[in-house]
């Protein structure tokens, strides 16, 4: 029999690498990991595990180790370092993850770590795959200065040649503080958990000190504060297992790269009008002032009425996400009447631009519902820069390529009718309800301008006002707003009932598959930024 412990002969190799292994994956501590898991978060390895299908994943560089010799860090050069990197599925389809490790120099960032996660990211991006990362991490290794600030630079230049090629999605699962938060910015989607992730560029006590401020870490950069107010995260997760299964759910609508096609799900398509179908006819209420849910005609038209919102709780008036339609996947863009009468404003406008652009880049099909009175008026909105930033959902629009549907429900006034997915800005097939109002501006504000002598004739008589206005902004909206000029004029293609909408989409969807568009060559335009 082979001495196992005898390093000369195989069995002896095998027994060491197991010991080793043992080791590297074991590398935290009990210590570590109870503290970990007493804060409700899991470690790198546990929520690798629980993100890709069961046994898929293959660790890559579980044998690196830092080469640091200041402040004592020779004594202590755990295998690993600081983040567990490697491919697996979700779904059958195969991704590349990392993992920061909290229990190792608090998921710190030094040479070996930025190495481990520059390695998979350039593995993605060569393969054509989705790149997650799961940021939990004190940041730059202190002890290491300028080479950590050095790999973080190469990442985002990573990120960016990533960008519109590959999938990009960050799960914040704890801190993510200084520059570093900017990793996430450049990618696709970020992910945070309530009370448990935190992003700022600097804290609580930086701020203190230069500005007199005083806020705490929650309200500064927490998962709260980034899905509501600053819109920096795309889902707010209840607990790390809603933010993995969200992770999961999104990868399912995501093609794997920007030459890949879309993955196709079974789908049972009725091809008849049915009673779902038929709500539809008796949704929009009769006064134009009253609002309702647009998720309801989403969920209507799309498959097993199942739609992934994304950024839900930053400007609601604007509602983005994914759902598919014969199992395919769709990019949905609406106006939310119940929220903000669903004017446009600056958040709404940047929230849709981006997306608009993450479809094209991964030909992901648009369908724009359109239910718009216009830009919110105010200085607030003028003076925060609505006409450069306003310009981002234009611009966005404009140079798309993939196939473009638009269904005007309602309201489409003004520049706002323009900028949500018009056939002048290059959509391919337009359809409205007939009760679609299309004008330059809505009745009441009209007719104020073209009236205004009527107007005050029927004052200076003592006749009601008020009554005279609205009659003749009826008229207005019969006469001018009417659907039917804009479909005489082939600026639709066509006014559908309600009931028949989802029908209408499937089929332009099916009929614009095999689209092929191409903008002018140039080295890349300059959106307004
Ligand atoms: C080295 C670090 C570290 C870091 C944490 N640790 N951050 N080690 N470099 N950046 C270590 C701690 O020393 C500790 O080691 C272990 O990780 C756990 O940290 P704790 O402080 O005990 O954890 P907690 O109380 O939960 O606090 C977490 C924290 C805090 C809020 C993240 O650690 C912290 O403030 N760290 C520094 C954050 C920071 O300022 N980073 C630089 C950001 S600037 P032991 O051995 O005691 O367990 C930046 C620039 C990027 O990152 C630039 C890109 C261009």
């Amino acid at each position: 029999m082979t001495d196992e412990s005898d390093l000369h002969t195989t069995a002896g190799k095998l027994a060491d690498l197991k010991v080793r292994y043992h080791e590297a994956v074991t590398a935290s501590g009990e210590a570590a990991i109870a503290k970990q898991h007493a804060k409700g978060k899991k470690t790198a390895r546990e929520r690798i595990e629980q993100l890709l299908d069961q046994g898929s994943f293959v660790e890559l560089d579980e044998f690196v180790r830092h080469r640091t010799h200041a402040f004592g860090m020779e004594d202590k050069r755990p295998y690993g370092d600081a983040v567990v990197t490697g491919t697996g599925t979700i779904h059958g389809r195969q991704v590349a993850v990392y993992a920061q490790d909290f229990t190792i120099f608090g998921g710190s960032l030094g040479e070996v770590a930025g190495e481990k996660i520059i390695k998979v990211m350039e593995l993605a991006l060569k393969t054509g795959v989705p790149i997650i990362g799961m940021l939990d991490s004190g940041g730059a290794r202190i002890q290491e200065g300028v080479v950590a600030l050095g790999k973080y630079g190469e990442i985002f230049r990573l990120n960016t040649a990533s960008s519109g090629v590959i999938p990009q999605i960050s799960i914040i699962l704890g801190p993510a503080a200084g520059g570093a938060v900017y990793g996430p910015a450049l990618t696709d989607f970020v992910i945070m958990v309530d009370k448990t992730s935190q992003m700022f560029v600097t804290g609580p006590d930086v701020i203190r000190t230069v500005t007199g401020e005083d806020v705490g870490m929650e309200e500064l950069g927490g998962a709260l504060t980034h899905s509501q107010r600053t819109g920096v995260s795309h889902y707010l997760a209840s607990d790390e297992d809603d933010a993995l299964d969200y992770a999961r759910t999104l990868v399912s609508f995501l093609p794997d790269n920007n030459q890949a096609e879309l993955p196709v799900y079974e789908s049972e398509t009725e091809l008849e009008i049915n009673d779902s179908d038929r709500r539809l006819n008796t949704l929009i209420p009769d006064s134009p002032n009253q609002p309702y849910d647009v998720l309801e005609v989403i969920e209507r038209l799309v498959d097993n009425a199942d739609f992934l919102e994304v950024q839900a709780l930053f400007a609601p008036n604007i509602v983005i996400g994914f759902a598919r339609i014969e199992g395919r996947s769709v990019g949905i863009i609406a106006n939310q009447p119940s929220q903000m009468a669903g004017t446009l404003n600056i958040d709404a406008g940047e929230k849709a631009a981006r997306f608009v652009r993450f479809c094209d880049a991964f030909s992901i099909p648009i369908l724009t519902i359109v239910d718009v009175p216009g830009y919110l008026p105010g200085t607030d909105q003028e003076w925060t820069g609505v006409i450069r930033r306003g310009a981002k959902l234009l611009y966005a629009y404009a140079e798309a390529t993939v196939p473009l549907v638009t269904v005007i429900t309602r309201k489409a006034y003004g520049g706002a009718y323009i900028v949500m997915g018009s056939k002048q800005l290059g959509a391919d097939l337009n359809y409205a309800w007939p009760t679609a109002e299309i004008a330059v501006m809505g009745g009441q504000g009209a007719v104020n301008i073209l009236y205004r002598n009527e107007l005050k004739a029927a004052e200076a008589a003592g006749e009601d006002v008020a009554a005279v206005r609205t009659h003749l902004a009826n008229e207005y909206t019969y006469n001018v707003a009417s659907p039917f000029l804009a479909a005489e004029r082939g600026e639709l293609d066509g006014i559908v009932e309600p009931a028949a909408t989802r029908l209408v989409v499937i089929k332009a969807l099916r009929a614009l598959r095999t689209k092929r568009a191409a903008l002018p060559a140039k080295k890349h335009g300059n959106i307004p930024l």
